[in-house]
């Protein structure tokens, strides 16, 4: 038989069809330039498909034997590069199966027994699925790592807390850079959520209503690590659900396009801080570049790539989620359109948080072992700032109200001491005591000590408050977690 006839033959259904795809049909309806990326899973579902077969009787052992000895050898060809990916074979399922059939012949062909492809892409796409899943986790822990180390090197450093990016009250960086961390912790737990959903079985639910074939699901499951907590496996449970939503797809774009939204809240802050006006922070030089007509220039294009390509991830999520709403049951080939901005959104992702990973945190320093590269600070700038706009007003306020005063008093009282002070272009700290006893009697000479920056800082002694006190032990139940 030669080649061109194999290729036909392993089309199920050409017996049927009168004439041949168009090329430009072929090429519409094909996927296997994008979905081969899923061959690993595809080999892994089949394997495990193929040992219950033989299992339950439906195949021979010895054709068993030979598709374990055939896909041994495809996985050499597709790793090395030497697989040759067909357009004819329309897709991943289909090219792996022809050259398994090449390889082994009827045994090849037996493979396909009770199951469909429509079962057998939703499995792959979750396998697939389930392992990025398992590597963003490890990234999310890896940048959460970067922000604890610089926090815990900042706690002290004392930058202006903004409310309307106008200063509001002072806080610590290192509570600054917690923010962050507490928001990426949170994706983590939403990415384990979304893996528990991902993680099970459609196999066996074949092309939409389930196969007459006895097949034992739960083993599959077993055999391919689809199981909870309690290693009882996950089977999808009903055939026609299995093999046409792909709501794991979407809710894991979902969470990806959160994790987006906070990496993309952090940049901008970045792109704040190293403006020449705040000047609170340096990147290192290699993620920035330089302007080919202002020599002067070292724009902070990490972050702002970042920004911008949380678009491109919410867009992802647009896309799928609209991809769904008009299917009915079963199985609709629209559901090939899942592939693409699923994996753009692994891709973008992943390699947003290994960047800022690094661009936080910096480099392991093979030598030392220690992080080098990481983000520098500028404590003198951030406190500077923290000293413009009156950020320890507050805590007049607050000092008013401990004196007995009603706090909607107080406020109105320390307003009227904010007006004298800009009026005299001076700090609330710098009213010399006389002038603030004019506001209320009551103010005395330890009102300079809540006036202070620092003073500020450590009266915030509340859980999840700024104090550094605080933000210490914050810093070490998350170190204890991450652990
Ligand atoms: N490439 C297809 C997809 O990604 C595989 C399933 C095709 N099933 C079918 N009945 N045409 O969805």
């Amino acid at each position: 038989m030669s080649q061109n006839q194999l290729d036909k033959k392993s089309q199920a259904w050409s017996a049927l069809f009168s004439e041949p795809m168009s090329d430009l049909v072929k090429r519409y309806t094909a996927s296997v330039f994008f979905d081969k990326r899923l061959w690993q899973a595809d080999i892994m579902g089949s394997l495990a498909h193929a040992e219950m077969l033989a299992a339950q009787g439906i195949i021979s052992g010895q054709d068993r034997a030979d598709i374990e000895r055939g896909m041994a050898q495809i996985t050499q060809e597709i790793a090395s590069g030497a697989f040759e990916w067909k357009l004819d074979l329309e897709d991943v399922h289909l090219n792996i199966e022809a050259r398994l059939t090449q390889l082994i012949g009827d045994a090849g062909k037996r493979l396909h027994t009770g199951r469909s492809r429509n079962d057998q892409v939703a499995t792959d796409v979750r396998l697939w699925l389930r392992g990025e899943i398992d590597l963003i986790g490890e990234l999310l822990v890896e940048l959460q790592r970067a922000l604890l180390d610089v926090a815990a090197r900042h706690v002290d450093v004392i930058l202006p807390g903004f409310t309307h990016l106008q200063v509001a009250q002072p806080v610590s960086f290192g509570h600054h850079m917690l923010a962050y961390v507490e928001m990426f912790s949170r994706d983590a737990e939403r990415f384990t959520e979304v893996r528990r959903r991902t993680n099970r079985l459609p196999l066996g639910a074949a092309a939409l209503a389930g196969t007459s074939y006895p097949l034992d699901r739960k083993r599959v499951a077993r055999t391919l690590g689809m199981v909870d907590e309690a290693g009882i496996p996950c089977v999808c449970q009903n055939s026609l659900d299995a093999v046409s939503d792909r709501d794991f797809a979407i809710e894991f774009t979902a969470a990806a396009s959160l994790c987006m939204v906070h990496i993309s809240r952090l940049s901008e802050e970045l792109v704040l801080w190293m403006s020449q006006n705040f000047g609170f922070i340096k990147i290192a030089d290699r993620f920035t570049t330089g302007s080919s007509i202002m020599p002067q220039k070292k724009n902070p294009d990490v972050p702002e790539l970042a920004r911008g390509k949380t678009g491109r991830v919410v867009g992802h999520l647009m896309g799928l989620i609209t991809l769904m709403k008009g299917q009915p049951l079963a199985y609709n080939k629209d559901n090939q359109e899942d592939k693409e901005p699923l994996f753009d959104t692994v891709d973008t992702l992943k390699d947003t948080l290994r960047i800022f990973a690094e661009m936080i945190g910096g480099q392991t320093n093979p030598a030392t072992g220690a992080k080098e590269g990481g983000i520098t600070v500028n404590a003198q700038a951030m406190e500077q700032a923290a000293l413009k706009g009156y950020a320890t007003a507050t805590d007049l306020a607050d000092y008013l109200v401990k004196k007995g005063l009603p706090f909607r008093d107080a406020h109105e009282t320390v307003a009227h001491a904010v007006k004298a002070a800009v009026s005299h272009q001076v700090d609330l700290s710098e009213l010399p005591l006389k002038v603030l006893q004019e506001f209320n009697p009551k103010i005395e000479k330890d009102v300079f000590d809540v006036l202070s920056l620092r003073g500020s800082l450590h009266a915030r002694h509340v859980l999840g408050g700024t104090a550094p006190e605080q933000v210490r032990d914050q810093i070490a139940l998350h170190t204890h977690r991450l652990a």
